[in-house]
């Protein structure tokens, strides 16, 4: 019998995008359902970023472009990274990709042989594993958990480093968790870090969405000297609204930008002209669409917390970004709803989609089962509604 690729056997589809497709089925067969599952933002970009596409179709070359990606794009980019307080970054330190998914995937791909060990920070965003176990690497958890605000602490990466970890994986502010490393915090793990000679993945999409005033700092910013070894992984998804338009980058050293360039090459060739277009114009336009949803979503973080206050035995560390809570459920195991045992995440979220009409992410997707994932960017009608069908939810356990 013909047969796949033995590395197909650890392939698996994303776990996240499995529950929400599961919510809009139940949605589509009728069911009231409230789906906070999946991280998408609940807006449109800005009408210049549409005019852009339109002026980029009148002109279209209709011909392959550059595997780098273009110089408008690489300098829009370059530009808003500035904004943000990194520079120092030139176009040969730059690849694009098809979503910041596809540029994670291409590094790892460029640097991870089977059995090269990786450090990933728990609870971690579900594709950096699903990525890594296709590769074969020996992911190595390092559990940060909601006792200690979901945030990694210098001690654990020393204590994880051996002469095969290859690289650390770090994604801030946090999917699942929202949570943001300060200014101290960012300098305690850079510090740590450069004693150590291994690259360091890190995953700043959400670096635009910082709530509470307290800015993003980054390793770079806190260490000059990891330069050399920081792949910074960027993407338009969340920032602007434009998950569906594929577009992501990295900046980091010549070597990691050339291999990610090939890749390109052999991949994918380039990323269509009329989304680079509107990616530049929406990374060089107008910003306040994202400033105005900050306010707004940080607004949403302080009702989610609200909620989760008047449920007793339920604890949350307060995110600070992203537009994730992700509380600890603990308490609810080995309890019942409505005569159904909650052994763990899974049922509890099971329990709460079937009783109350809520779809949440079991913390189990994010190598951290104690907890469960909300996404709080639905329909604004929805957010009062879903809260209150969750606190029903808990207050119905025996
Ligand atoms: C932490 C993190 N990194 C990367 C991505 C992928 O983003 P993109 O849409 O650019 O592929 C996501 C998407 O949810 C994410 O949450």
């Amino acid at each position: 019998m013909l047969t796949l690729a033995p590395r197909m056997s650890r392939a698996q589809p994303s776990a996240i995008m499995e529950i929400a497709l599961n919510a809009k089925r139940l949605a589509a067969q009728g069911r009231d359902i409230i789906s906070f599952s999946i991280g998408v933002p609940n807006f449109l970009p800005g009408d210049h970023v549409y005019q852009a596409a339109r002026d980029a179709l009148e002109h279209d070359s209709g011909q392959y472009g550059s595997n780098r990606g273009p110089d408008a794009l690489i300098d829009a980019w370059l530009g808003s990274l500035e904004r943000s307080g990194v520079s120092g970054y030139g176009r040969e330190n730059v690849a694009t990709g098809v979503g910041a998914k596809h540029v994670l995937f291409n590094v790892l791909y460029a640097l991870i042989e089977e059995g090269d060990e990786v450090l990933i920070p728990t609870p971690y965003w579900t594709s950096y594993v699903d990525m890594l176990d296709v590769l074969g690497a020996k992911n190595v958890f390092l559990s940060c958990s909601a006792e200690q605000s979901y945030k990694l602490r210098p001690e654990q990466i020393a204590a994880a480093i051996t002469p095969k970890t290859r690289v650390f994986m770090f994604n801030n502010p946090s999917n699942p968790t929202g949570m943001v490393y300060t200014k101290e915090e960012i300098a305690a793990l850079a510090a740590e870090l450069v004693k150590h000679d291994i690259w360091i993945l890190s995953d700043d999409i959400y670096r635009e969405m910082i709530y509470d005033g307290i800015g993003w700092q980054h390793l770079v910013q806190a260490e000059p000297k990891l330069r050399d070894r920081v792949i910074l992984i960027d993407s338009i998804s969340k920032t602007y609204g434009m998950p569906g338009w594929r577009v992501g980058f990295l900046a980091g050293p010549e070597i990691i930008a050339n291999a990610c360039v090939i890749l390109n090459s052999t991949a994918i060739t380039n990323l269509p002209e009329v989304v680079n277009a509107a990616a530049a114009a929406a990374l060089s336009g107008p910003q306040d669409v994202t400033g105005g949803k900050c306010k707004e979503f940080s607004a949403r973080r302080d009702k989610v917390l609200e909620c989760f206050s008047r449920i007793e035995g339920m604890t949350c560390p307060r995110p600070q970004g992203a537009f994730y809570a992700f509380p600890n459920i603990s308490f609810a195991f080995g309890r019942k709803h409505r005569g159904e045992a909650l052994s763990d995440d899974v049922a509890v979220c099971k329990a709460m989609l079937d009783g109350v009409g809520v779809a949440c992410v079991p913390g189990s997707a994010f190598g951290e089962p104690n907890g469960m994932r909300i996404s709080y960017t639905c329909k604004e009608h929805e957010l009062p509604d879903g809260l209150a069908r969750i606190e029903r939810f808990f207050g119905e356990l025996d």
